[in-house]
């Protein structure tokens, strides 16, 4: 279980040492006390939730389609009644979708008007290194300018890029620096599965804000983060008609693991995760995702009067931190209307790429301190991050099975590596042959005291990428390493 202790106290340890040698922005205030917004104030299901605006391309070619994207501040409602200045893509909060296909390269100008430098990364996209978005790869505030390609070389996969500027990242996603990027390609298009106005991204997240109606940031804070966002709005509804639509679930909060149900206990269908859909769906009443994790679902409303009302709930017990009359509610459904349904969930949805046989083991030792110490740092194999140190040299076209063990006592970590998709072998020696990780991951959960086995095969670039705990905070306490595929 995650205490609350446990969470304060490390929050303070890093504001005291990493903040007074410079290496942290400074937490705003030291004190989880400070009075805010009251969460419980916030109307539930009064807004409805908005759908990102999909960028369109200011030029297309034969093989690429180019974008641009200005990082700039807006004000947002994402509180009704209160306007909230946000960091973001184009305006948009969260950040706009880009629609791409397999094999059709997308290239993206980014342009910089913040007054911060950022740096953009495509999670889960296998990219060259100078287009990965390396946390000293910045783009200067006030207009500075970083084009990004990005070739698509990988089957379909709903895709999502965010800041990663070194030590600053955590704040800029906390802000609002996120984006939708979703790949497609003929496999997924060819199988019937709801689309158009049936196929819905839905970027979840929380947010604390202060008595002003502003983004309260600070390190750790999760236990006060108890707005949760859907698409930009707190607490949102959103219509639907009776019939099956395709959800594409995005867990972009810095620290909160979310663990989804109905309200009315109904099962869904998980048809995919990180790396595009799973071999066959898999009907389940929960779905669980930690930071940067994506699912895809698809729900049948078609069983419910129109009329109906349901919560997508957050199992509190299952995903601890905050209340659950807050953090417990993420959005409601309402059911307004019938519609026609000729959208079909294949019992097979795609093949998976084989396995090739692994050359090399590793083991990745997830830690943070939880003394209660004001020295507190987090570890990757007992070593905290250095970004002139490559922890891990990689040869070009290996496949190897890394044992990633979380082994902490209180904290859950979760793990994500860039530029590979992976496939989880086994979870606590227990093989995974089916079910939500059995499809393309490219990042896991990892719950105290437990053990995941992964494969994957490092080809298409050399370079040097980052492995680390997608819990930001953690990562910027020090639990992120280096590989350098050589
Ligand atoms: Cu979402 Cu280093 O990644
Ligand atoms: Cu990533
Ligand atoms: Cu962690």
């Amino acid at each position: 279980m995650i205490t609350r202790r446990t969470f304060l106290v490390s929050g303070a340890a890093v504001t005291g040492t990493l903040g007074a040698a410079g290496l942290l922005v400074p937490a705003t205030s030291g004190s989880a006390s400070a009075a805010g917004l009251d969460p419980a104030a916030i109307p539930k299901f009064t807004a409805r939730m908005p759908l990102a605006p999909v960028l369109q391309p200011y030029l297309v070619s034969g093989t690429t389609s180019y974008y641009a994207m200005t990082m700039r501040e807006a004000a947002k409602e994402i509180v009704p009644g209160r306007s909230t200045t946000v960091r973001t893509f184009n305006g948009s909060f969260p950040g706009p979708v880009v629609k791409a296909r397999s094999d059709r390269r997308v290239v993206i100008r980014q342009t910089n008007l913040l007054t911060v430098p950022t740096s953009v990364h495509l999670h889960g996209a296998h990219v060259p290194e100078d287009s990965d978005g390396a946390p000293m790869d910045l783009i200067a505030p006030g207009g500075g300018v970083k084009t990004y390609t990005y070739p698509n070389t990988q089957p379909h996969a709903n895709l999502w890029f965010h800041d990663h500027a070194h030590h600053i990242e955590s704040e800029n996603v906390f802000r609002g620096l996120t984006g939708t990027y979703l790949l497609t390609d003929d496999t997924e298009q060819n199988l019937g599965l709801p689309s158009g106005s049936y196929d819905v991204p839905i970027s979840l997240r929380d947010a604390r804000f202060d008595d002003s109606g502003q983004l309260h940031y600070e390190m750790e804070d999760i236990f006060n983060r108890n707005v949760i966002l859907a698409n930009g709005k707190a607490w949102p509804y959103f219509e639907v008609a009776a019939r099956k639509y395709r959800f594409r679930v995005f867990n972009t909060a810095n620290m909160r693991f979310f663990d989804l149900r109905l309200s009315d206990g109904s099962a869904f269908t998980q048809i995919g995760s990180d790396g595009g859909l799973l071999a066959r769906p898999h009907r389940t009443a929960s779905l669980a995702l930690s930071p940067g994790e994506r699912a895809d679902i698809v729900i049948d409303f078609s069983k419910y009067p129109v009329g109906t009302e349901l919560v997508l709930a957050n199992d509190v017990n299952a995903a601890p931190g905050g209340p659950a009359d807050l953090v417990g509610q993420v959005l409601q459904f309402r059911v307004n209307r019938t519609a026609a349904d000729s959208s079909r969930v294949p019992s097979v949805l795609r093949t998976l790429p084989e396995l090739p046989p692994a050359t090399a083991g590793r083991t990745i030792d997830l830690r943070m301190d939880e003394t209660g110490s004001p020295d507190d740092l987090a570890y990757i194999n007992g070593k905290t991050y250095d970004m002139h140190r490559v922890d891990t040299e990689i040869a070009h076209g290996t496949t190897e099975i890394w044992t990633v063990v979380n082994s902490n006592r209180i904290a859950p970590h979760n793990f994500h590596i860039h530029l590979v998709q992976f496939r989880v072998l086994e979870r606590n020696g227990q093989p995974v042959t089916s079910g939500p990780e059995s499809g393309l991951k490219d990042t896991i959960s990892l719950m105290p005291g437990e053990t995941v086995k992964l494969q994957a095969t490092f080809t298409g670039y050399r370079g040097t990428y980052l492995y680390h705990c997608h819990v930001f905070d953690h990562a910027a306490m020090g639990m992120m390493a280096t590989m350098k595929i050589v």
